[in-house]
């Protein structure tokens, strides 16, 4: 909408009341932003996709599963950036942390060690015993507008432990096979949101391969340096080991879209240049277009547990911010394309 069309609803009383700053310029909180919406598709029901993004009857909820074994590939700022930028878009999210470091959880506001208790992380709803709980008593809000989580702490470690255990006791028991945990308890909220978006620990445990199985769609992050690379390929090859280990076993794993994104990319750097040459040569379409640069604002940032869609420009320099912003940006756009293609609109 025009920045006239909106400031004359806002004098004609109609929609949210933003907060008129001195300048007389009208901020919108995003929650105000989200009524604005609301208001919007009801008062101009033709066009209320344009206006309001949350799936309808008979689009299914998608799974984005962020992975690679590989550490410090950028799973967990991918995730954030992802789960923030989808939530400004006005869809609703839920985070997962299935990271025993938390570093997802510690972004959102929740210290894995003081604020996530007993039985709050997503093991209490996937572990095996009587002590198992719903999914949405682990689900709780953020501070950010559109965002839940599923947090995560050092108890998530249980699940490596005990799936084994669980496995030899219940030789040929098909229905309560491990991998379908994730899933399931995903589908226990699915009504709640429109995208979640699962932060992987770097290890192919019994937990990632849950999230593999849950996963509508992969996102699989590299750094583009040789070795990590290299590691990818490793990442793979285990990979698709284990989906036939689980297809095998009846498991579902038909992904909507599964997308290489190159991180803490620096494009001037020629040795990069030739790895995502290389990565694009062998992969194709499969390689995102939009790459995730390398900004000393995001790492400082992530310092002090904040992204930059929470900082003001002034905060960071104006041109490392929209630098910055212009590639996370295309990214995220990029991931919401693919959804709108899987929901076919
Ligand atoms: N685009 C970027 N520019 C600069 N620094 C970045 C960028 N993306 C991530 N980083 C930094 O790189 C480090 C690793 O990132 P992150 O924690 O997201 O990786 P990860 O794959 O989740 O790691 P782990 O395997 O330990 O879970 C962090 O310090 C983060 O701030
Ligand atoms: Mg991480």
């Amino acid at each position: 909408m025009s920045d006239g069309y909106l400031r004359q609803l806002s004098i004609d009383g109609l929609g949210p009341t933003p907060d008129l700053g001195n300048s007389g310029r009208r901020s919108y909180t995003l929650e105000q932003i989200n009524e604005l919406r609301r208001y919007l598709a009801t008062a101009r029901p033709k066009e209320a996709a344009r206006f309001f993004p949350q799936r309808r009857s008979g689009e299914k909820l998608q799974v984005i599963t962020v992975a690679n074994f590989k550490g410090g590939s950028a799973k967990t700022t991918t995730s954030v950036y992802l789960a923030q930028g989808l939530a400004l878009q006005g869809y609703r999210v839920l985070a997962i942390d299935l990271d025993p470091q938390a570093s997802l959880s510690a972004m959102f506001g929740y210290q894995p060690e003081f604020d996530v208790a007993e039985n709050t992380t997503l093991y209490g709803a996937i572990r095996y015993d009587e002590e198992r709980v719903l999914m949405k008593d682990v689900v709780r809000p953020t501070y950010f507008t559109g965002i839940s989580i599923v947090p995560g702490n050092l108890e998530l470690m249980e699940f490596e432990h005990q799936t084994p255990r669980f496995m030899l006791q219940n030789r040929g028991k098909a229905e309560d096979l491990f991998f379908r945990r994730v899933a399931g308890a995903i589908a226990q909220v699915e009504d709640d949101f429109d995208v979640v978006v699962v932060d992987c620990p770097p290890q192919l445990g019994f937990l990632t391969m849950g999230a593999l199985n849950a996963a509508t769609g992969m996102i699989v992050t590299v750094h583009p340096q040789m070795v990590d690379v290299a590691s990818m390929s490793q990442f793979l090859l285990m990979t698709s080991d284990l989906v036939s280990v689980i297809e095998e076993a009846g498991g579902r794993l038909d992904y909507d879209f599964l997308r290489f994104l190159v991180t803490r990319h620096d494009p001037r750097d020629v040795p990069e240049q030739e790895i995502v040459g290389l990565m694009r040569d062998v992969f194709g379409a499969d390689v995102m277009s939009a790459t995730a640069w390398k900004s000393t604002a995001i790492a400082n940032a992530g310092l002090t547990k904040q992204s930059l869609y929470e900082l003001t420009r002034g905060a960071v320099g104006r041109s490392t911010y929209d630098r910055a912003m212009e590639s996370i940006n295309a990214v995220n756009e990029e991931v919401v394309g693919l959804l709108n293609q899987v929901w076919q609109r």
